[in-house]
């Protein structure tokens, strides 16, 4: 194979795994890296020029494609676009650039004829890109769920194996190493929301805004509510949900559901990501592995970059291109049309008929109720779990905001959705 030059923004978790995963490389030359902070103690030095000066690697003609693994949205936006309107080829794991901007980034490599390879956004190690764009291609594809953040799983399966408080285990998730200094994109949700932007695109041509993508995270949830889901028969996890409906609409949201735990997703414990992709030819794929780490995540990079290598010195190069992803936003379904079963904890004063009055205001908005139970915090206060039949979400809402206004509520402590695993998932 012909030697390719490529040049690389960031050296920090990924780069380093990068820097040592191409040099099994030889015909792929790194010619230049930037970095932030020339001074800093680094875990490897790369055989070529450091710089802190990323647009020298952006601007260089000899440099081929661009390997971006600096993270954020500026300036890795503009260094993305000043790579792609000079011809290179861009390499990124940077599912917040992707999710914010793919439309006008992968219309403008369209233009200028070159390709944009992402497959470390979205899962890491697990090649789901690959599998969704190449493997699925004979499918139209009907739904993506799954977990796709490690950090939020690693919690919520610590906070329900040790009956831990959620503030707890997310200071030893950062003490080991898992969650980082600032945790709240992966324990809010808009982590999650990244990657789905990016699988609507794969799955349904177009990407969705991430602000248009319902989120819930998962700071809310306390020990008790994954003590009460077990005993319910489930397990909370934060999922990432995307399904195509009936008239070309789609839903996509993220949140912590209560996924049964005979469902394979439930039994996904720790760090790891696991996805389930249904095609109408294939049926249900299911493909679990390292969603985060140094070596995983650079297994999908230099995959992309050897992936793209070969294919520069193909004929028909232009068959690399994604065509399939959308040059446009994807509009989706108002949640408030949600069809879904509720699990709810309520705080309330422990005094007779409010169990009634829950009933008669749940009933007055068709909510039919398919489990109760009361467990006692005082002597004068307890907590009521109610699961529901399924439901539309908006006349969940309106009962909880009438239900809001008796005396006896303290607080609508959970309001968690079940996960229901059907073909319109
Ligand atoms: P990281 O450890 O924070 O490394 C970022 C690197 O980019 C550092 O080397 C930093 O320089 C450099 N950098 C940042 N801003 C820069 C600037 N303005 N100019 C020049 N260099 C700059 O991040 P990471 O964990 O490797 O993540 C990189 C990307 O991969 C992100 O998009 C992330 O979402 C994605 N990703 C990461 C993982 C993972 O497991 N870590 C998994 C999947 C995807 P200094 O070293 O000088 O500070
Ligand atoms: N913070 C992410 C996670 C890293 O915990 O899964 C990979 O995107």
């Amino acid at each position: 194979m012909a030697n390719v030059v490529v040049g690389m923004l960031g050296l920090g978790t990924v780069g380093s795994g990068v820097v040592k995963l191409l040099s099994n490389h030889p015909t792929i030359q790194l010619k230049k890296v930037a970095v932030r902070d020339l001074a800093k103690a680094r875990e490897i030095s790369p055989d070529c020029e450091l710089t802190d000066n990323p647009e020298a690697v952006v601007n260089d003609p000899e440099i081929e494609v661009l390997i971006e693994v600096m993270g954020g949205e500026q300036p890795a936006l503009k260094l993305i676009t000043d790579a792609i309107n000079s011809g290179k080829h861009v390499v990124t794991a940077n599912k917040e650039v992707l999710a914010k901007n793919g439309p006008e980034l992968f219309r403008k490599a369209r233009e200028k004829e070159v390709a944009i390879f992402f497959e470390a956004s979205v899962a890491g190690g697990v090649p789901l890109i690959s599998t969704i764009q190449k493997g699925l291609e004979a499918n139209q594809i009907s739904s993506v769920f799954g977990i796709l953040n490690g950090t939020t799983n690693f919690i919520l399966s610590k906070m329900e194996k040790e009956a831990l408080p959620f503030a707890q285990v997310l200071k030893e998730a950062q003490d080991l190493g898992f969650a980082e200094a600032d945790p709240t994109s992966d324990v809010e949700g808009f982590d999650v929301a990244y990657k789905l932007s990016i699988l609507t695109a794969l799955a349904f041509g177009k990407f969705v805004k991430p602000d248009d993508i319902y989120r819930e995270g998962i700071t809310k949830i306390a020990a008790e509510d994954l003590e009460h889901a077990a005993e319910f028969g489930y397990r909370i996890k934060l999922l990432g949900m995307a399904a195509r409906l009936k008239k070309d609409a789609i839903s996509a949201r993220v949140q912590p559901v209560l996924v049964p735990l005979s469902h394979s997703i439930a039994s996904l414990s720790g760090a790891s990501n696991g996805i389930v992709v249904r095609g109408d030819a294939v049926g249900e794929l299911m493909m679990i592995g390292p969603g985060a780490g140094q070596l995983p995540t650079a297994s999908a990079v230099v995959g992309d970059v050897v992936n793209l290598a070969t294919a520069l010195r193909l004929q028909d190069f232009a068959s690399y291109f994604h065509t399939k992803v959308g040059g446009d936003w994807q509009t989706v379904q108002d949640p408030d049309e949600w069809q879904s079963a509720y699990y709810l904890r309520l705080a309330v004063d422990d005094h007779p008929g409010v169990i009634g009055r829950i009933g008669t205001i749940f009933g007055e908005h068709e909510i039919s109720i398919s489990s109760i139970i009361q467990r006692g915090v005082t002597a004068e206060a307890a907590n009521v779990i109610i699961v529901t039949h399924p439901v539309k979400t908006g006349n969940l809402n309106r009962a909880l905001a009438t239900l809001s206004k008796e005396n006896f509520l303290s607080s609508i402590a959970s309001r968690l959705a079940i996960f229901e695993d059907s073909p319109e998932q």
